[in-house]
């Protein structure tokens, strides 16, 4: 039974026509969006579009749970990140699972990806050209797990995906739709190491958001 399922996965992968089954569950497995996800990161990892390919050890496509109903989108791979191929696991990357279980959230439980999946040199911001390069691997991912709250942590992710000019006060008191999903401001992580007096606000984003992440049920 169970070789005869999963040739018929494999039957409708090979057709073109898995896409339609995006959301199935098997078993509480959902086979689909795992599979696209990691064959997705496959196909992409050794990609030229932007000069930022030069200096990558490991394209960092993103981690976490394919389900998750909490999506978290930071900007660019750091150090360690490109040396990985994991997002979020320098310092800033240890401050942002600190946060999450802080509010009970565990890693694991939600999707974590970039604006851009290599290592801008000296982690200075992508460039629009680079960001138009990659977004479409996010989008990509952003429909596949279809979330129910993105936190968009950061300007570089909020201006990209929201792109309202608003400065980062507005961005935190505001709540936003990106494609029809409850989408939320806060402090980079990174930027909450060089400036700790915004780590009091930071706290407040993410009470704010998990209240509504208890709502929604994991
Ligand atoms: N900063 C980011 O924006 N992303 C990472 O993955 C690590 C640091």
């Amino acid at each position: 039974m169970l070789k005869s399922i999963s040739q018929y996965f494999e039957l409708l992968k090979l057709s073109g026509l898995d896409d339609l089954f995006l959301k199935s569950d098997f078993n509480g497995v959902n086979l689909s969006q795992n599979m696209d996800l990691a064959s997705l990161e496959e196909k992409y990892k050794n990609c030229t579009k932007c000069p930022l390919s030069q200096g990558r050890i490991k394209f960092v496509y993103g981690e976490g749970s394919s389900t998750a109903k909490l999506m978290l989108i930071g900007e660019g791979p750091g150090a360690e990140e490109n040396k990985t191929g994991k997002p979020f696991v320098g310092s800033a990357g240890q401050l942002l699972t600190k946060m999450l279980n802080a509010i009970n959230i565990n890693r694991k439980d939600v999707y974590i990806a970039n604006i851009v999946k290599c290592r801008p040199p000296g982690n200075r911001n992508p460039l629009p050209s680079e960001i138009s390069a990659c977004i479409k691997y996010l989008e990509e991912q952003i429909e596949i797990i279809q979330p129910k709250i993105l936190l968009l942590m950061g300007k570089v992710a909020a201006q990209t995906l929201l792109k309202n000019g608003y400065n980062m006060t507005e961005l935190r008191s505001k709540e936003f739709k990106y494609r029809g999903i409850q989408t939320f401001v806060s402090y980079h992580p990174a930027a909450l190491l060089y400036h700790p007096q915004w780590k009091k606000p930071a706290w407040i984003d993410l009470q704010k958001i998990q209240k509504i992440y208890q709502k929604i049920g994991k």
